[in-house]
């Protein structure tokens, strides 16, 4: 089973902490602050998660960021190697009101965070749900809560979705970092913000 880490553990970062530890799956995870900031976050998570540093966090075989886009290029600096790891973008590049939109030049925001992530295979996932409903349960109506994720190398986005399955979600792959990306990236993909459910209904 592949070791989790988490850089960043507001809302999205805690969500998936949340939902890791309802599993009871292993992750440490790092913020800025340092590991005894997260003693709240850990004790809620449960057993299976652990406060780290930020390195020890992006050792790990499959490393989500969850870092406001203003910050990110700064906590994927000064880390070692990535050497094939994972990196899960759960990013989009946006700040939230009344702060101004964020221009990244029409780009696939994934396509930025593989350049500040040289030799981290990225698949871009669990940025589409807002925080709250990430949180939730992903059991919901008789199905099962949609994660969309997109990416450029197969055998990283085939360990995500088995992540994905795991946690209880209906992974759905979009395809590549240029155009399966954008569909689900915040601001202007038509995905995004939706809480989709897939329902497994027998064939008549
Ligand atoms: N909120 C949502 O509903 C939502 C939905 C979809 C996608 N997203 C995306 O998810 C990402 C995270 O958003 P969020 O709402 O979770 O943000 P947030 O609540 O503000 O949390 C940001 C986290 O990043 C950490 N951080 C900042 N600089 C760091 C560094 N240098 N090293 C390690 N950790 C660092 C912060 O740690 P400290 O507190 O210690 O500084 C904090 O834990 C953003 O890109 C956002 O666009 C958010």
């Amino acid at each position: 089973m592949p070791s989790i880490g988490i850089i960043g553990t507001g809302m999205i970062g805690g969500a998936i902490a949340l939902r890791l530890g309802s599993k009871g799956i292993a992750a440490t995870v790092a913020n800025s602050r340092g590991p005894e900031t997260l003693a709240e976050l850990v004790a809620k998570a449960g057993p299976s998660i652990t406060a780290g540093t930020r390195e020890e966090a992006a050792s790990k075989d499959i490393v989500f960021v969850s870092v406001n886009w203003p910050k990110l290029k700064g906590a994927l600096t000064g880390l070692p190697d990535w050497n094939g790891r994972i990196l899960v973008d759960t990013n989009n590049p946006m700040q939230r009101p009344p702060l101004p939109a964020i221009d990244v030049g029409g780009r696939a925001s994934t396509a930025i965070v593989e350049e500040w992530a040289p030799r981290a295979r990225v698949v871009k996932a669990f940025n589409h749900h807002y925080f709250m409903n990430l949180e939730k349960s992903p059991d919901a109506d008789g199905g099962r809560r949609l994660l969309f994720y997109a990416g450029d190398d197969a055998n990283a986005k085939a360990e995500v979705a088995k992540l994905i399955d795991r946690l209880g979600f209906f992974g759905l792959d979009l395809g590549d970092v240029e155009h399966g990306s954008r569909l689900f990236q915040s601001p202007g993909g038509s995905l995004i913000a939706h809480d989709f459910v897939k329902i497994d209904s027998p064939l008549p």
